[in-house]
């Protein structure tokens, strides 16, 4: 079974991924976390967006992204090293969107998605699985939240973790990203055919893991999936984590 996630950023779609892997054993690929990998590798070495084609090719034949489970917690390694963290430092967030916009990267991540993607029971999020990586997944969910709201969810996030920022700050970032990804020419962020759209701006973490829990109920039941918007007012308490 796969179950598959789309949304824009900071509407939990990690979280409830997480979640999923957590209590019902799938194996959890956070998709958004390999664009990082490429773009701090880009940054590390030096290579520009705009750098020639062949340069980026080489980069991408000489990278390794796993994700292990340590402690009961995912961590994300690149060529070898724990990058867990340095992946979702501000200076990757400012540039992953564009790289993940390059062709060649998305052709080679998408190729490495579906590899992964092998494995019994799989759960991934991201942009584009439900649409170009996945589109047969027995499961399509398309989560979103109102940009505020994501906004507020992340600027806590990060107050918490201690990050500098602003409200304003963490809102524009969070806007330019979105813009990016909606207008891609490839792997561009919207509502796939057959997906099941959740806001979550007033759920908590537990409604909308509640919510994905019986879509997969039912899909494992009668082998489909009910179109629908699902605004539930519920409390939202708990701050979902941007994924
Ligand atoms: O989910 P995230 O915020 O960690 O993703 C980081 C960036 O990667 C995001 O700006 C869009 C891009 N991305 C993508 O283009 N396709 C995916 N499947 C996942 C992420």
């Amino acid at each position: 079974m796969i179950v598959a996630i789309d949304g824009p950023a900071g509407t939990g779609k990690g979280t409830i991924a997480g979640l999923i892997s957590k209590r019902l054993g799938y194996t959890y690929i956070d998709t958004g976390a390999m664009y990082r990998c490429i773009t701090l590798k880009m940054l590390n070495e030096g290579i520009a967006i705009d750098a020639d084609i062949s340069v980026i090719q080489d980069l991408l034949q000489r990278t390794k992204i796993e994700f292990i489970n340590i402690n009961d917690k995912q961590r994300v390694f690149l060529d070898d090293e724990d990058v867990t963290e340095e992946i979702r430092t501000p200076k990757v967030n400012e540039l992953v969107s564009p790289v993940s916009a390059i062709k060649e990267i998305r052709i080679k991540l998408v190729d490495m998605q579906r590899e992964l993607g092998k494995a019994s029971n799989v759960v991934m999020e991201g942009r584009d699985i439900t649409t170009v990586v996945f589109p047969d997944a027995e499961v399509k969910i398309y989560l979103t939240a109102d940009a505020d709201e994501r906004a507020n969810r992340r600027y806590k996030e990060l107050i918490e973790k201690g990050i500098e920022t602003t409200y304003e700050e963490t809102y524009e970032s969070i806007r330019k990203r979105d813009e990016n990804d909606m207008k891609k020419e490839m792997g561009a962020l919207k509502v796939a055919e057959g997906a099941v759209v959740i806001d979550s701006t007033k759920m908590s973490i537990e409604e909308v893991y509640e919510k994905v829990v019986e879509l997969i109920i039912n899909t494992e039941l009668d082998g489909t999936t009910d179109d629908e918007e699902i605004t539930v007012n519920g409390s939202n308490d708990d701050a979902l984590e941007e994924n």
